[in-house]
């Protein structure tokens, strides 16, 4: 089996985000750090970087986050930014603080509106990013949209035809599932992630989007008991029902 890769404590403690170097130099002499239940006074000292160091590494005796890479499944709610930069409340704000810290740095997979609620994926592996948003996987998302009139019933076959256009746009977009709900209310399905896409597909039709609420992502769904603003990191599991 492939030897492990090793790194300097400080170094790994301080690209996931727990301090600057010296700070972290602080907290081993503090006696904050321990493997194995043994403390890390020396944080030049080299550890291998294996998948399960989390179970063995602590810091002021709690596990050690996991070392990554990171998938996240949030349930977003309204009024949060998919933004790093933008003034007002981000998504990122709902997670560990010092996970804003770390590197490589998390980012959504593609972005959900501001008033827009569901699930969102967040990552740090940039590999998996681009698989999930690039257009060659047709990953399909689904969406619950409630709008201000009733559907006027041509709506499922427009989407559908492989010819929709969205105003200022030149290209068609992919065939999307319709599913009425009620008079107001659809699950549409897509597999593009264009700019505010399901609003203006219900605005080119004479409508509008009330409330938009994601509720899948290829084979993932939300966990009926996670509340809006709570989170779980994926296992390998359910990484792969991103692509199903
Ligand atoms: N389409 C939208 O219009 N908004 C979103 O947030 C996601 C898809």
């Amino acid at each position: 089996m492939a030897k492990a890769p090793t790194s300097r404590v400080d170094k790994l403690l301080s690209s996931m985000g727990y301090g600057s170097r010296t700070e972290i130099a602080h907290m081993a002499r503090a006696g904050r750090i321990s493997l194995d239940a043994v403390k890390i006074p020396d944080v030049t000292k080299r550890i291998p970087i294996t998948p399960d160091l989390s179970h063995h590494m602590k810091i002021d005796r709690e596990a050690l986050d996991s070392v990554g890479p990171m998938v996240i499944l949030l349930n977003k709610p309204a009024g949060m930014t998919c933004s790093h930069k933008e003034d007002g409340k981000l998504v990122y704000d709902l997670l560990p603080a010092r996970w804003q810290r770390r590197v490589p740095m998390i980012s959504t997979i593609g972005r959900l509106d501001k008033e827009t609620t569901g699930l969102l994926l967040l990552t740090d592996d940039g590999a998996l990013l681009h698989r999930v948003i690039s257009p060659k996987h047709l990953v399909k998302k689904t969406y619950r949209a409630k709008l201000a009139r009733p559907l006027d019933g041509t709506e499922g076959e427009r989407f559908a035809s492989g010819e929709f256009m969205l105003a200022g746009e030149d290209k068609p977009l992919a065939p999307a599932l319709l599913e009425v709900v009620s008079e107001t209310e659809a699950l549409l399905t897509v597999t593009e992630g264009r700019y505010h896409q399901v609003r203006r597909m219900f605005a080119a039709t004479g409508n509008h989007v009330m409330e938009l609420h994601r509720e899948r992502l290829g084979g993932l769904s939300l966990p009926d008991d996670m509340a809006p603003g709570q989170w779980k990191l994926l296992n390998e599991a359910e990484i792969t029902l991103i692509f199903e």
